[in-house]
């Protein structure tokens, strides 16, 4: 088939999939699991207030933008996966380039790529699109007033929070925000750790966000702090006002894959995340004959997986970008036929040569969380600043951080740039389009009820991670906090046969040595994942937040 025929055919067929109608199945609770306890509280205040799960999840996503700021955020994006009332949906509020962007911002006069420029300071931002995202969603879903849902987050603002000590450490390893171009300690180098921290700037932004709306943001006074912010101390940033006030939300048909009785309800493009996580997904199903007798987590298990990661990751650096800007195969890359034949080419002995362009490394700090209500529906949210509090630049007189998502383009395409991430022509920069995403938020259904929420920060670990709680949950029949708590391990094509594997749980010298027979070697990422996901068990959601990280799960009665 031509591939211009496929590609409308998979457009039908994702809408024809999103609008099957389903029924949702009231719960005996609500539940959240949500990266810190902040986050947990404000979603717990809402729904103990009859906010259902959107109400739910906009608090905590403002809650977190003030206890979560590695990633938690409002000025950065991200995507939210919701099932409400039976039906599933997308929302799509992920930064766009700014209108005055080009694919040559970030390269020197001989054309190679100053990567810096893409991660640290204003000119590394994107149109942030986290407030409009989350008003969108609070006026099309919300039981409660805007005002009530952003209560807790103003409360966390204006009488502070007790810092974490994962918070402080997470700042330590950041030196490139004590550079030139960052201010980020101007507001947070007083946070010490077990002390209480106020953000009264943060706090005021946030009153004018509850009682102006999202228009605030994108054209009251927090538009015009966020432009001063851009030129301040002879700065280059190109985010305008027009650029503010042109910042679209999409509501995206959400990608629904079915996988053994379960309709995944997963991220489309402009995310990389769920085309590969249904590859990942379906592929091991129909590897399974290889994978019979396999033990979870063995060097077999290891390779087996990492063969079909190896495939996913070739088609990612190939067919995926912004859809709104190049034609992504969607539908074709996920069809059964196609995705059995690649299965059918795994080898179960060895390696197989890695082919194709090939993708690279992103580094923290993203964050998820997961909400359901007693009726039954469900809030999926990744969103982020892309690296670890984002640009390092504070919005002066407004409090709040700038996302660094412009290094989620390939900064010149065909060459990799500072983290080995490589694309192509499909993920070059282009005025006011979305940067390729990997975040997966995704909800399981099954006849019509709630499963399954998850998701995670990890870069282009986040697909491989949900799908392998995913096999651990429905293949070996783990219980969800024993899925989370098992090591995780990831391989992405290139570099050339190399697993990687989590601080949290390093591979052991007889792994390492058995890994090696099979011609692998292993690396330690130096990073963990951050899985917040909620299980429902009959009527009863059970709420699991990540051991590696300072979530926390919460029932709401
Ligand atoms: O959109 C993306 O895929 C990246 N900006 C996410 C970055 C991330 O997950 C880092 N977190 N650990």
């Amino acid at each position: 088939m031509p591939p211009s025929i496929r590609r409308t055919f998979c457009f039908l067929a994702l809408i024809g999939l999103a609008a099957m109608p389903v029924q949702a199945a009231p719960l005996a609770a609500g539940a959240v699991a949500s990266p810190d306890r902040y986050g947990a509280l404000a979603a717990a205040e809402v729904l103990r207030a009859g906010g259902n799960a959107a109400d739910a999840a906009v608090a905590t996503a403002f809650a977190l933008a003030v206890t979560y700021p590695e990633a938690g955020n409002l000025g950065g994006g991200g995507f939210m996966t919701l099932y409400m009332n039976g039906k599933a949906y997308f929302v799509d509020y992920r930064e766009t380039a700014p209108a005055a962007a080009s694919a040559q911002m970030y390269l020197d006069a001989k054309g190679a790529p100053i990567t810096d420029l893409s991660l640290t300071g204003p000119l590394a931002a994107g149109v942030p699109g986290t407030v409009k995202g989350l008003a969108e969603i609070h006026a099309r879903f919300g039981k409660l007033s805007w005002a009530r849902d952003m209560a807790p987050a103003i409360h966390f603002a204006r009488d502070g929070f007790v810092v974490p000590p994962a918070l402080v450490q997470e700042r330590a390893d950041e030196p490139r925000l004590s550079s030139g171009v960052a201010n980020f300690d101007r507001y947070f180098g007083v946070m010490r750790t077990g002390a209480v921290f106020r953000q009264p700037d943060l706090a005021a932004t946030l009153r004018r966000i509850a009682k102006n709306g999202p228009a605030e943001f994108y054209s009251g006074k927090t538009a015009d702090l966020l432009m001063a912010q851009m030129t301040r101390g002879g700065a280059r940033g190109l985010i305008t006002t027009a650029d503010l006030a042109a910042y679209k939300v999409v509501w995206r048909e959400p990608l629904i894959a079915d996988w053994r009785g379960y309709q995944v309800i997963t991220a489309p493009p402009p995310s990389s995340g769920g085309i590969a996580l249904t590859q990942l997904l379906t592929m091991k199903q129909d590897a399974a004959p290889l994978f019979k007798g396999v033990a979870l987590n063995s060097p077999q298990y290891m390779h087996l997986v990492s063969e079909i990661e190896k495939r996913v990751f070739a088609d990612r650096a190939e067919y995926l970008g912004d859809p709104d800007f190049v034609k992504v195969p969607a539908v074709a890359l996920i069809d059964p036929a196609y995705l059995a034949r690649r299965a059918g080419q795994i080898d179960p002995a060895k390696p197989s040569p890695p082919a194709a362009v090939a993708p690279g490394l992103e580094k923290p700090q993203t964050t998820h969380f997961s909400v359901v209500d007693k009726w039954g529906n469900a809030a999926s949210n990744t969103y982020t600043l892309n690296g670890s509090f984002g640009a390092g630049v504070v919005v002066e007189g407004a409090g709040f951080l700038l996302n660094d998502e412009m290094d989620d383009f390939s900064v010149k395409p065909g060459a990799p740039n500072q983290f080995g991430v490589v694309g192509g022509a499909a993920n070059a920069i282009a005025p006011n389009k979305r940067p390729l995403s990997s975040m997966s938020p995704t909800i399981l259904t099954k006849d019509g009820a709630v499963a399954m929420v998850i998701g995670t920060p990890g870069g282009s670990r986040i697909f491989t991670s949900v799908f392998q709680v995913l096999a651990d949950v429905y293949d070996f029949h783990l219980p969800l906090s024993t899925a989370l708590a098992k090591p995780r391990f990831h391989h992405q094509l290139l570099p050339e046969n190399t697993i990687f594997f989590e601080p949290y749980a390093p591979a052991s010298k007889v792994l390492v040595d058995a890994l090696r027979v099979r011609g692998y070697r292993t690396e330690d990422q130096g990073y963990n994942g951050d899985i917040e996901a909620i299980e429902i068990d009959g009527q009863t959601p059970v709420p699991a937040a990540d051991p590696r990280g300072r979530g926390v799960g919460m029932v709401v009665r």
